[in-house]
């Protein structure tokens, strides 16, 4: 069952958003030896990312044996304005103590499909020959439904085997790289950070209306187990 935390605004979010972050990191690894997280794009989470970055939350998170993933990349460099991993490289890794190898990117710059091999092979690593189990996957929704790079009407919404796949968005006239659903799924927790007014009505269609994944990918999330938030402040949640 979903959970659906309101906060104020984008600030809020951004506070409630980092301090479950260090939560969970904390009380995960003392349990266990490592905490795999999988960070969101866009606009959204860059705020969190940057109050996850502030002494009092950073201080708190034992920082080498966190490993970071990414739930989707633009094919585009890592320096490049529209970098996911270059976005939380400035806001929040560049400002903590990570090894370099516990920073796993995408490597948006190669060939789409080389890039999702590359990245398969990483999880594969990582994972093992289990399905990843990610501690944590942060995501976003788009305006169209979207999240991760799982957009409306393309084929990666229909992928079952692979964790990751190159994906060609029409709309974006681009290659994406994305998680599957079924990884997302299998996650031990997901948190979608949602923000603003223009997000209301497809919020209030993802969480209210008739299931069509097709058209609403972040529908897709639906998880065998473990903890599915939404974390959206007053303005996105204006129409539940
Ligand atoms: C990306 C994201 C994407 C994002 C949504 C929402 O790479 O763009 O991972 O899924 O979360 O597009 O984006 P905003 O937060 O900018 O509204």
């Amino acid at each position: 069952m979903a959970e659906i935390t309101v906060v104020h605004d984008a600030a809020a979010l951004a506070e409630a958003a980092a301090a479950q972050f260090v939560q969970a990191a904390t009380q995960a690894l003392a349990r266990q030896d490592r905490w795999a997280v999988a960070l969101s794009g866009g606009a959204t989470p860059q705020a969190a990312y940057q109050r996850l970055a502030a002494p009092d939350l950073a201080s708190q998170v034992d920082w080498a044996r966190v490993h970071f993933f990414w739930g989707d990349e633009r094919c585009v460099p890592p320096d490049h304005p529209e970098s996911d991993y270059g976005m939380a490289r400035a806001a929040l890794l560049d400002h903590i103590p990570v090894p370099p190898a516990n920073v796993h990117r995408m490597r948006g710059e190669l060939d789409p499909a080389e890039a999702a091999a590359a990245y398969q092979a990483e999880l594969e690593n990582f994972f093992g020959l289990a399905w990843p189990r990610f501690d944590l996957v942060w995501l976003g929704l788009g305006e169209d439904g979207h999240t991760a790079s799982l957009f409306p009407g393309t084929a990666a919404l229909r992928e079952t085997q692979r964790y990751v796949v190159a994906n060609w968005v029409e709309k974006l006239n681009a290659w994406r790289l994305t998680l599957t659903a079924p990884v997302i799924n299998h996650a031990s927790r997901r948190t979608f950070l949602v923000t603003g007014s223009r997000k209301a009505q497809i919020l209030k269609e993802v969480l209210q209306g008739p299931y069509q994944p097709e058209v609403r990918p972040a529908q897709l999330v639906l998880p065998e187990a473990g903890a599915l938030v939404w974390l959206v402040d007053r303005d996105a949640a204006s129409q539940l």
